[in-house]
């Protein structure tokens, strides 16, 4: 199939489409949004501003300047337990959103199967459907906090099945895979020759003594592995547009030869800016700083739902919650459009990630405590109003 009827396939994200209508509303709390309310640190941009001022104007090599590869192999070896050369085995990417399509360019071929656990992140399925591919829905459940199972994993695996992606912390469930989790699903991958690409853009916000591992470093997995991650979330950097990929050699060449005739690379500046960020411990600082806020938050709306009559796992990571709204008699899609019109609150229904999130809705508390108080009491007035709980 050519990439023009790929893309015909593709679908605008729900999200986006809710946020249209939701543009018109005055006095609105959006708790749809899946970017970090904070700024980014100030010495980071300072030091974007110092490489715009030392000629950092020009292209860079196709998979990023030197200085930041390095810096990003450093940082897997010191964080992800993972061992790369910075030169083979480490791309810089226009965020991760650019690394994933790239990734499945480089091995899947047409028909192939990526088991993808649902719900699931809104770019997941339309980048495997442009690479070639075609994805599979594995459902995740409430009941296990909604953790990938491999019992489900091998419920779903056809002699087509060529790779699978995990996301831990997760989005849009805030599950975190423990290292029991990861150490099966490796097993599984291995028996089934299986590709992983391991979506990690939300590794450091995780709660509770909670820690979150790299598949990439478990034995024999780093071959089989595309492990990305990003700036967007760690150091609140989205409108940066920077990301990363570690992998075996002959997939970070694939994918620097697709950059160079698509983005040809990242923002130089911005490179600069994040290799300096990475090394500079204010820059860990301020990631420990947003942590703690974003769990203080996690805290109060979990507790707020409950409370209201909604009935939610505690997230383990990321920042978002995923409340189950099916009791109240209303489907998801049906449940935001009410909050959105008679609380003033945008929510995202849990179906805009795939089947297994109908019945449920997806909250990001990457917004202001009080703003997210105000929220919880106006979503509360309007269930005891309709008398949905
Ligand atoms: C799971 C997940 N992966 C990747 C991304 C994209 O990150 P980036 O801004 O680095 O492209 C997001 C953004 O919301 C995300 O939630």
């Amino acid at each position: 199939m050519a990439l023009s009827d790929r893309l015909k396939l593709v679908n605008p994200s729900e999200i986006r489409k809710l946020f249209d209508i939701a543009q018109g509303i005055e006095g609105l709390i959006s708790l749809g949004i899946g970017e970090p309310d904070f700024d980014t640190p100030g010495h980071i941009k300072e030091y974007a501003k110092e490489a715009l001022d030392r000629g950092m104007t020009h292209y860079s090599p196709n998979a990023g300047i030197f200085m930041l590869r390095e810096a990003i192999a450093e940082k897997l070896r010191k964080q992800n337990d993972i061992d790369v050369d910075p030169k083979t085995q480490v791309m810089v990417t226009v965020g991760a959103n650019q690394a994933l399509l790239m990734g499945f360019a480089t091995f899947l071929r047409d028909g192939d199967e990526v088991l993808i656990p649902s719900p699931m992140f809104v770019s997941y399925a339309p980048v495997v459907i442009l690479a070639g591919g075609k994805p599979v829905e594995v459902p995740t459940y409430e009941e296990n906090e909604f953790r990938l199972n491999v019992d489900d994993l091998k419920k779903h695996t056809t002699d087509r099945t060529r790779a699978l992606i995990i996301n831990t912390p997760h989005n849009p469930t805030g599950a975190v895979l423990t290292r029991k989790d990861l150490e099966e699903i490796a097993d599984f991958a291995v028996e089934h020759d299986l590709m992983v690409l391991s979506d990690e853009v939300y590794e450091h916000f995780v709660y509770n003594g909670v820690r979150n591992y790299s598949i990439a470093s478990l034995d024999g997995m780093f071959e089989r592995t595309i492990t990305i991650n990003g700036f967007s979330k760690t150091f609140a950097m989205t409108g940066w547009r920077l990301g990363f990929a570690a992998a075996p050699a002959w997939v970070i060449e694939k994918m620097t030869r697709f950059q160079m005739y698509n983005s040809t690379c990242p923002v130089t500046f911005v490179q600069y800016a994040a290799a300096k960020a990475l090394r500079d411990e204010r820059s860990w600082k301020a990631v420990e700083e947003m942590r703690k806020e974003y769990n203080r938050r996690r805290n109060l709306v979990w507790k707020r739902l409950n409370e209201m009559g909604l009935p939610t796992v505690k997230p383990k990571g990321a920042f978002y919650i995923f409340p189950r709204v099916r009791d109240t008699g209303l489907t998801d899609k049906k449940f935001s459009e009410l909050m959105l019109l008679e609380a003033k609150v945008a929510v995202v229904p849990g179906s805009a990630f795939g089947k297994a999130g109908e019945g449920y809705i997806r909250i990001s508390y990457a917004t202001a405590y009080e703003k997210l108080e105000e929220a919880m009491d106006r979503m509360e007035r309007v269930l005891e109003e309709k008398k949905l709980v």
